[in-house]
């Protein structure tokens, strides 16, 4: 039977390897949608204030575990993996403390004015030398943003830019260390990262694989299609689908889902993220379907990430059906809402719970 007609789909339980779950009253709102589809997700520090040590990840860990449902909680079940949010200031003592503790599996890298909550970042590479030597002897991974953020840079090219003047020195100076090519959205991203070392794989979102810089504006702006980094030409939405659908182990499922409230979506400077874990892993089996690549969603959702943090694969599996439903107008936020992506429209896959 020709595999891409399939109507039912069994895999491995699927983890989310970057994603953004807020704090305080939002945790309620959106924990609960990644709990039940995921056995695990890194959760991303840029709150305000951001995650920056050890105690810090501890009490958001736990913030994060209480807004998980009742049945959904354990080691079975589903595990917040912390991450640091690396400033000019970490020290080496704060990561070995970090590695340490078992809870922090990785460090972040936002280029300070990189994107939402990002002022306490980095401001310049070589500052934080200290804590990236210390993390390459541990095998602690960075996770970084790959774009600069000079004014004068088009927003289209910070990502190529990035691999130019900050990863490829950087790979340079810490060949061992392990690094996380976020999110990325262009066809230069993909094949560098194809093409380097073991040590450097990349999260690929199921929006950056389904849209276009045309969904975003085409026909009015969309802002809940505007993203950082932005979506780009269809050149590089089909690169990213052959890199996430390829037999290449170092690409794999991060949803970098990243609710924000209506109000301050749908404003005169609306905020960068889209909201997409309510049905993440049935936006990606639409992505591997449109690229005849349903055979290839498990080892991206669910067997790259953990080889490439040298985790163990999730014991249980999930099944996906495919039938049409139509997505809600919002879901609850704190005490308005998110639009979540495709609402009001339909998704063809549907996760059995
Ligand atoms: C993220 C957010 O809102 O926290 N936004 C986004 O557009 N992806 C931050 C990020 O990952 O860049
Ligand atoms: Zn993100």
């Amino acid at each position: 039977m020709d595999k891409n007609s399939v109507s039912t789909i069994n895999i491995i339980r699927p983890d989310d390897w970057h994603l953004h779950v807020r704090s305080g009253e939002s945790l309620k709102s959106v924990v609960p949608f990644t709990a039940r589809q995921c056995g695990r997700a890194i959760i991303m520090p840029n709150l305000t204030p951001p995650i920056t040590t050890t105690q810090l990840a501890r009490d958001y860990q736990q913030e994060v575990l209480n807004a998980t449902p009742e049945p959904l909680k354990g080691t079975k079940k589903f595990q917040p993996l912390m991450t640091l949010y690396l400033t000019d200031n970490t020290t080496k003592e704060e990561i070995q403390e970090a590695y340490d503790s078992g809870i922090v599996f990785a460090v972040k890298l936002y280029p300070a004015g990189a994107t939402t909550n990002s002022d306490a970042g980095v401001t310049d590479i070589k500052k934080c030398y200290p804590a990236l030597e210390k993390m390459q002897l541990l095998g602690l991974p960075l996770l970084v943003h790959g774009e600069v953020t000079q004014s004068e840079i088009d927003i289209f090219d910070r990502e190529k830019l990035f691999i130019d003047k900050v990863l490829n020195p950087l790979i340079n100076d810490f060949p061992e260390l392990k690094i996380v090519f976020e999110h990325i959205t262009t066809a230069d991203a993909a094949d560098f990262v194809s093409e380097g070392s073991a040590n450097i794989a990349a999260t690929i979102t199921a929006h950056h694989l389904l849209m276009n810089r045309n969904d975003m504006l085409v026909g009015g702006i969309k802002p809940h299609h505007y993203c950082l980094p932005v979506l780009k030409r269809e050149q590089h939405r089909l690169a990213l689908l052959q890199a996430a659908s390829s037999d290449n182990i170092k690409f794999f499922m991060g949803t970098d889902s990243a609710p924000h409230s209506q109000n301050n979506k749908e404003n005169s400077c609306g905020c960068a993220g889209m909201f997409t874990a309510f049905a993440a892993i049935e936006l990606y089996a639409e992505a591997f379907e449109q690229a005849k690549a349903l055979d290839q969603l498990e080892k991206f959702s669910s067997l790259n990430g953990p080889q490439f943090y040298g985790l163990d694969i999730n014991t249980d599996t999930i099944t996906l059906k495919r039938e049409s439903w139509v997505v809600p107008e919002h879901y609850p936020l704190d005490d308005g809402y998110v639009i979540p992506l495709r609402a009001g429209q339909t998704i063809h896959w549907k996760i059995e719970i």
